[in-house]
């Protein structure tokens, strides 16, 4: 099942258009994501094996502007700047993703772009950026689309779209277009919970709606596998059919906990999952460690911390070496206390982010 194929969507252009060079741009700091419930395992076209659910972050974001020209053949459709320099990878990477959406956004084919693109992070800090970069692309390309046509009228029609336009590029960016905590696949739980877009959630306890996360730098090594290429992983998987269904069971029962303010379930569920993760990758075919000698010393001293104190203090990980130190927002001077006298040290460069649960993407209006 496909949506918008908006082959309407072309743009008239006169010849003074064309001669005066008319342009534009787009800017949107779009945020990155953690799931809770993971996402590991699709089909078709980046339709995930089971539901997911994610808390979108503030902190760690990207920031990117999308100019537009009127197309001039034998130029370069896409040039991109990461930190103001150019990088051709990342240009090949995105004209990709443009011939993936261009179904939904035929004026693409006449346009070429030319993106600026920094992230909050540093470099090589370990965190991913394509949930946050592919959703800002994605935006600018609805707000092209709200330029030119006007075709966007609610809100929920803009980001949705958008969402559905970031799937495409990355599985997890459908979720970052959300502020809060953003479901999805589709599952039993909910009718309007979908593969094709994230959906947000807002029957939330106001203890998670400003949970903290603070990410604990283990490693900023590249990492040795892509999560594209751990999903395929999962396709030879011995345990992948049991694990799809242990994520769809835990969806309801990590939903009410959200709904509740349930410590307890939540960290036990986010515990899980993230371990799980990393144990698919351990007994995959080509198998595979992402975790670091620090990210265990992590867990050791957080659920020790836990112990001790009767805090909620729980863990999560990505698909990578780095810890995220998930507690609620009243004990977060206490809990800086500890990362301080405890963690910091064993982060590299002594680096980490206090992150939290935050508002979704931020659009720049053009001032000019
Ligand atoms: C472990 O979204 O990065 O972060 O769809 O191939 O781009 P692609 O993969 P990606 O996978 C993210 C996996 C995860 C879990 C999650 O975010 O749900």
């Amino acid at each position: 099942m496909e949506m918008y194929n908006n082959e309407k969507l072309v743009i008239d252009w006169d010849d003074d258009d064309k001669n005066y060079n008319i342009n534009g741009y787009e800017k949107w700091v779009s945020p990155s994501n953690l799931a809770i419930i993971k996402y590991w395992g699709k089909e078709g076209n980046q339709i995930p094996k089971n539901p997911s659910i994610s808390m979108t972050l503030s902190e760690a974001n990207t920031t990117t502007t999308m100019e537009w020209y009127y197309r001039v053949p034998d130029e370069e459709t896409v040039t991109f700047f990461y930190n103001e320099k150019e990088n051709k990878a990342f240009a090949d990477r995105i004209v990709k993703f443009l011939g993936k959406v261009e179904h939904m956004f035929p004026f693409i084919d006449d346009l070429q772009f030319v993106i600026h693109s920094k992230n909050s992070f540093p470099h090589g800090a370990g965190i991913a950026s394509s949930a946050s970069g592919l959703s800002a692309i994605a935006l600018c390309l609805c707000k092209i689309e709200q330029y030119f046509f006007d075709t966007l009228e609610s809100d929920e029609d803009f980001y949705r779209k958008a969402s559905y336009a970031s799937r495409l590029g990355s599985g997890s960016a459908c979720r970052s277009v959300y502020g809060g905590w953003v479901e999805w696949g589709k599952s039993d739980v909910r009718e309007d919970f979908s593969d094709l877009y994230g959906t947000p959630v807002s029957e939330i306890h106001p203890t998670f709606r400003d949970m903290k996360d603070t990410i604990l730098i283990a490693s900023n090594k590249e990492k040795s596998v892509s999560s594209t290429a751990g999903h395929k992983l999962m396709e030879n998987n011995d345990y992948a059919e049991i694990r799809y269904q242990q994520a769809k069971n835990r969806l309801p029962e990590l939903m009410k906990a959200l709904q509740d303010g349930d410590w307890a379930t939540f960290g036990k569920i986010a515990e899980n999952e993230a371990l799980t993760l990393h144990a698919l990758m351990m007994s995959s075919e080509d198998s595979y460690i992402l975790m670091e000698p620090a990210s265990l010393q992590m867990i050791e001293l957080i659920r020790q911390y836990r112990k001790e104190t009767g805090h909620h203090v729980y863990f999560s990980l990505d698909a990578g070496p780095n810890i995220h130190m998930l507690y609620p927002a009243d004990i977060d001077t206490e809990v800086r206390k500890f990362v301080n006298s405890k963690l910091k040290k064993l982060c590299q460069g002594g680096k980490f982010i206090y992150d939290h649960v935050g508002y979704g993407p931020e659009y720049y209006p053009n001032e000019d």
